[in-house]
């Protein structure tokens, strides 16, 4: 059964908007889509750059929406019936954070965790959020809810009996994370790392440390950050995080100085065995997913369990159970003529930091019979000036990747294509689409193919493709 999260008089108090219908009406969670909207939502009409939410109302009333805050500048005709709950606001989003940091301020100011970083942003917040469920009632920002809307909303779902919350804050431009992180004001920052990843907006990389830096301008009572020891910039966010009064900073990777530290990682199958030294006490788990990167930010998350004085043994208990994402590793058998294969859907997200993790996972990725090792890639987008040098460059990582087959697509991977050796050669296609059919020709029982991109690059409909050869088996 859904919790109450507030009246809807509790909303026109926090927003001061206009309302019309009945004030007792409850709210049990909070949309911006009505194609996920749930019975008892509030769902607000934000106006998109492509859509207009407003457009909606009707549709979220006829899906059982408790309440709609809108634009006070939209009337709403014949489209709403008289006992429709409607708030009217001079501006939408600015009611939401409103409601969201009515909400933030009704939990405890000890217990909410923020993650930002250029790579493994969702991951850590994932096995963050699945290791203090373990501990007690926790929330968490749902998929990549990172931005000017998905962090109030995240905030505003927020229920009062919330122990633990963990939100991942991203950016696109200097001057992002700091208004999100001030709603949001955790207790605790994690950076994953800084990479020269979504650097389309910045003239270098010191930029992006620099805006992934606003994080700690929204700590409380002097909190605490969360460093990755390995990574180059350590040393600046240190003295970023010291400068903006950040109290403590612990630091985590294979680095001999790191508090919360790799010790052994090893990929078998498809887990990963880890053994860590938190604070010098060592403490080995099981991750469910294969990949060095989730022991990576495993440590992070370990760190954060010291800090809220949590059993480390209990946070981890949970580790064995997760998966992979779709679109992120996600594993799954084809049953195909004579056999089966193995697909590594990786179409979601696509950089050079986590095309050498996915392709450095696949190398490790024990292929029972004789069948091949294939990689489908698509552009890496958002990369700036060096784009070019980077897909180019990823011929290295290629080589030691125990690869038999390279099929690549979009007008970046074409620079990579040119470095492909022959007898690797699948085949280049100017798009994702151009290679659907191939691609669903050449697959074999037996082998293992892993299809990767950014999203903009539209992997997708090949995975999709592949999906309806024959027969699909259990997910791994
Ligand atoms: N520590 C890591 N190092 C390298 N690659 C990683 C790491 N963590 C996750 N990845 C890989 O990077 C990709 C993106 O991961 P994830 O979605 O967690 O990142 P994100 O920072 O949330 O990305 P976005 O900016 O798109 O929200 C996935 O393919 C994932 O497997
Ligand atoms: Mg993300």
């Amino acid at each position: 059964m859904k919790n109450q999260l507030w009246l809807v008089s509790d909303l026109q108090e926090i927003t001061g908007g206009k309302l019309s219908g009945d004030h007792a009406s409850q709210i049990f969670g909070f949309s911006i889509d009505t194609r996920t909207l749930q019975s008892g939502d509030c769902y607000f009409a934000i106006r998109g750059d492509r859509l207009d939410g407003h457009h909606f109302v009707e549709s979220a009333f006829l899906n059982g929406a408790s309440l709609a805050i809108v634009e006070e500048s939209w009337t709403s005709s014949s489209v709403v019936g008289p006992n429709c709950n409607v708030l009217s606001v001079p501006d939408v989003v600015h009611a939401m954070e409103n409601i969201g940091i009515a909400a933030r301020n009704r939990i405890s100011d000890n217990s909410v965790v923020a993650v930002t970083g250029s790579v493994g942003k969702t991951t850590t917040k994932d096995m963050l959020n699945m290791a203090l469920s373990a501990c007690g009632p926790t929330h968490a920002s749902v998929s990549s809810f990172n931005n000017h809307w998905g962090v109030p909303l995240t905030l505003a779902r927020m229920a009062r009996d919330t122990e633990f919350g963990v939100f991942e804050i991203g950016m696109n431009h200097p001057g992002e994370i700091e208004p999100l992180v001030k709603m949001v004001r955790p207790s605790i920052v994690i950076i994953t790392g800084i990479e020269a990843v979504h650097i389309e907006y910045f003239e270098d990389i010191e930029q992006i440390a620099e805006a992934k830096s606003e994080i700690f301008a929204g700590v409380v009572h002097s909190g605490t950050a969360i460093l990755n020891r390995d990574n180059t910039w350590y040393s600046y966010l240190f003295s970023k995080a010291t400068n903006a009064g950040v109290d403590r900073i612990i630091s985590f990777g294979s680095h001999s100085d790191a508090d919360v530290r790799l010790i052994d990682v090893r990929v078998v199958d498809d887990r990963t065995d880890v053994v860590a030294r938190v604070f010098g006490k060592n403490i080995s788990f099981s991750i469910g997913a294969p990949g060095y990167h989730f022991a990576q930010n495993s440590l992070a998350v370990l760190a954060a369990c010291h800090v809220l004085k949590i059993d480390l043994v209990h946070a981890v208990s949970a580790f064995p159970e997760l998966k992979a994402r779709r679109g992120r590793g996600a594993r799954e058998l084809l049953k195909l003529d004579g056999g089966t294969a193995v697909l590594i859907d990786e179409s979601y997200n696509a950089n050079p930091v986590s095309m050498r993790a996915a392709l450095a996972t696949l190398a490790l990725h024990k292929n029972s019979s004789n069948g091949r090792k294939i990689i489908v890639l698509g552009d890496m987008l958002e990369l700036g000036q060096r784009a070019k040098e980077q897909h180019e460059d990823l011929i290295e990582v290629i080589k030691t990747a125990d690869v038999d087959r390279v099929y690549l697509c979009g007008p970046m991977m074409e620079h990579l294509w040119h470095n492909i050796p022959q007898n690797l050669r699948g085949s280049y296609s100017k798009n994702s689409a151009g290679l659907v059919d191939v691609i669903a020709e050449t697959l074999l029982a037996g082998d293992v193919i892993m299809i990767k991109g950014s999203l903009g690059s539209n992997m997708k409909p090949i995975v999709d493709r592949l999906k309806k050869l024959p027969q699909e088996l259990d997910i791994l």
